[in-house]
C-alpha cells in the first residue's frame, strides 16, 4: 500500500473502475460469486434484448425486485471513501459497472454509470424516459403509449455502452496517473478494459479478495473487501496529505503577517 499511497499523493488525476464487489458489504450479491445472481438465473433470459421481447413482464418482475433491493441498501464505508477521496484530488473520475445507484447516494459527483442504472425507464421506439420509485415499473405499464415497450435504462448483453459516458471513461482512464480497479472480475467488456488496456500508462491497484484474470498484470493487488480496505487507504492517504499540506498552527509565524 506504500507505493499505491505515494502515487496517490502525487497523482493529478485518478480514475476509478468498479463491479459489483462494492456493492457486497451493502449486502447485495454479486453477479459469478457464491450465491452471484448469474449462478441462480439465467442471463439470456433477464439481461438481453432477446430475452426482453420474449417475456418483458419476468424481466420487469425481476428489475423490480432488484430496484427495490437496491433502495433498501444502504451505501457501504468503501462507496464514501471514495467519495471522500474524490474531494481530495485534482481530478478524480468513477466509471462503475453497477446499476444500484450507490455511488451517487454516497455523493460521488464525476460518476459515469457504465451499464446505465435502474432510476429510468426507457421506450423501446421513440426512447422517452422515465423515472422510477421504489416499486419500479408496474407490469401493466410496459406498454408505451407510441407502441413501442418501457424497458429498464440499462446496458444488456450485446447492446453498446451510453456513448458519451463510455467516450469520458476511456479518456478518463488513458489520462489518469492512478487507476483503482474495485470489486469486478473484469471479464466483461469494453468495461474491463478501462483497467488494462486504456490504463497503461497509470500505476494500477486492484482492490479484490480474490484473484482475477486482470490480477497478474496490476501493478499493485490489495487482497480484501472494498470497504475495509479503502477506509484504511483513503485514511492513510488523507493523514499523510494532511501532515504536508494542511496550514500550520496559526500560532507559529511562517513568514507571512
Ligand atoms: P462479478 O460478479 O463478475 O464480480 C464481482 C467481483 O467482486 C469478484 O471479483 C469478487 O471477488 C469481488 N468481490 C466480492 N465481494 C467483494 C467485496 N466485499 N469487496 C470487493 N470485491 C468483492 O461482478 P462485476 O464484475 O460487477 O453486467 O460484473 C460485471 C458485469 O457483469 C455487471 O455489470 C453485469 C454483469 O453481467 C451487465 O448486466 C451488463
Amino acid at each position: 500500500m506504500e507505493e499505491l499511497l505515494r502515487r496517490l499523493r502525487e497523482a493529478t488525476s485518478v480514475f476509478v473502475l468498479t463491479g459489483s464487489g462494492i456493492s457486497a458489504e451493502s449486502g447485495l450479491p454479486t453477479f459469478r460469486g457464491v450465491n452471484g445472481l448469474w449462478r441462480t438465473h439465467r442471463v439470456e433470459e433477464l439481461a438481453s434484448p432477446e430475452g426482453f421481447a420474449r417475456n418483458p413482464k419476468l424481466v420487469w418482475t425481476w428489475y423490480n425486485e432488484r430496484n427495490a433491493a437496491h433502495r433498501q441498501a444502504k451505501p457501504n464505508a468503501g462507496h464514501y471513501a471514495l467519495a471522500e477521496l474524490e474531494k481530495r484530488v485534482p481530478a478524480f473520475t468513477l466509471a462503475t459497472q453497477n446499476v444500484d445507484s450507490l455511488h451517487l447516494r454516497a455523493g460521488t459527483k464525476n460518476l459515469l454509470e457504465l451499464h446505465g442504472s435502474l432510476r429510468v425507464a426507457r421506450c423501446t421506439k421513440c426512447d422517452a424516459r422515465r423515472s422510477l420509485d421504489a416499486t419500479g415499473l408496474p407490469v401493466e405499464e410496459i406498454e408505451h403509449e407510441c407502441g413501442g415497450l418501457m424497458r429498464p435504462d440499462i446496458v444488456w448483453f450485446g447492446e453498446a455502452l451510453p456513448e458519451t459516458a463510455w467516450r469520458q471513461a476511456a479518456a478518463a482512464a488513458s489520462q489518469a496517473d492512478v487507476v483503482l480497479v474495485v470489486g469486478t472480475s473484469a471479464v466483461v467488456y469494453p468495461a474491463a478494459a478501462l483497467a488494462t488496456h486504456y490504463a497503461r500508462n497509470a500505476y494500477v491497484a486492484e482492490i479484490n479478495p480474490e484473484e482475477t484474470p486482470i490480477s497478474d498484470g496490476v501493478d499493485c493487488s490489495l487482497r480484501g473487501t472494498a470497504g475495509e480496505t479503502l477506509t484504511t487507504l483513503v485514511e492513510r492517504f488523507l493523514a499523510s496529505t494532511r501532515h504536508k499540506t494542511l496550514p500550520r498552527d496559526p500560532k507559529h509565524n511562517y513568514g507571512g503577517s
